[in-house]
């Protein structure tokens, strides 16, 4: 049997769910439908990222999502402010941003340097610019079931698990982590796919028990490997959020928060990396692109109501 060449041999390519190329697939239908919209309005959507300070890692994601966006043939505006910058100065460029019809989604990069207030920058964002879904309207909306801007890494995930398992009603899901960012949207986002949801988190008992009884697992810890095989069913779908960076025989390498290797018995798996990854950027141009087309109907919306 062909095996996963990261995996030392132990999970069947055929069970390995390929977010690298499910990202490019996404990233091309969202580049055609760019072309589209400036044949035919003449404008395309645009992105704005913000970035405070000098993070070697958030300087390297900026300038991926400067790439990207650009590929995809939309507009990007970057601003790169100094770790100096006050929280006022912050809050003028998000209103400013806010108010510039250029700009359909506006991102700033976290973590925000100590002296600035990140929710307090992140709830002046218009939500309908809200790229990222961070805004308490946006993870409001996702509660309720209305149409929210739904955060990239939680979104990634549901497309790649509907894209391998098709319908997921009924099926039991359980999250490991409840942030913001990805446990709880995610598990909005499964309970509106009409699964039975459990969140699972640091105080659980017996977790290895609560996923070992599910047809889905998303993990999203942090933990290096912390979910080993004999907590997974067989036949389940196993989603790695994590990425952790190791020292193994003196290499450096990113695992997940999957024992990877331990996950032959898997209907399906995502690997660290090519997994969830991938799937951010192009999530979040989907977003401005989502962002755009609201914007349009409003005005849409106005215009017929003036005339
Ligand atoms: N820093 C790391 N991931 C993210 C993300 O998804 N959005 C923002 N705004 N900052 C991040």
């Amino acid at each position: 049997m062909e095996a996963f060449a990261q995996s030392e041999a132990l999970v069947p390519a055929s069970s390995v769910i390929d977010g690298k190329a499910y990202a490019a697939g996404l990233m091309s239908r969202v580049k055609t439908e760019v072309a589209e919209i400036k044949g035919r309005l003449n404008t395309v959507p645009g992105l704005a990222v913000i970035l405070v300070g000098e993070d070697p890692a958030s300087s390297v994601y900026v300038a991926s999502k400067r790439r990207e966006t650009q590929a995809a043939g939309m507009n990007s505006f970057e601003h790169r402010l100094p770790e100096t910058t006050s929280q006022i100065v912050l809050l003028d460029l998000v209103k400013e941003l806010n108010g510039d019809p250029r700009v359909h989604g506006i991102l700033v990069q976290l973590p925000l340097p100590g002296h600035l207030d990140a929710d307090a920058v992140i709830e002046a964002i218009d939500p309908a610019k809200d790229v990222d879904g961070f805004h308490v309207i946006n993870a409001g909306r996702l509660t309720v079931g209305q149409n929210a801007l739904v955060p990239c890494t939680p979104l990634g995930c549901l497309m790649l698990l509907k894209d391998r398992l098709g319908d997921l009603t009924g099926r039991h899901a359980v999250v490991v982590g409840r942030s913001n960012i990805v446990g709880k949207p995610m598990a909005q986002l499964l309970l509106q796919e009409d699964c039975t949801v459990t969140i699972a988190h640091r105080h659980s008992r017996d977790l290895a028990n609560l996923t070992r009884i599910a047809d889905i697992v998303v993990v999203a810890v942090g933990r290096p490997e912390m979910v080993r095989g004999d907590w997974i069913k067989p036949g389940a779908t196993v989603i790695d959020v994590g990425i952790n960076r190791v020292v193994r025989d003196g290499k450096s390498r990113l695992v997940g928060d999957v024992a990877f290797a331990e996950m032959g018995h898997a209907h399906a798996v995502t690997p660290v990396p090519g997994g969830v990854g991938p799937m951010t950027i192009g999530c979040l141009l989907s977003n401005t692109l989502e962002a755009f087309r609201r914007a349009q109907d409003r005005e849409e919306t106005s215009a017929m109501e003036i005339s």
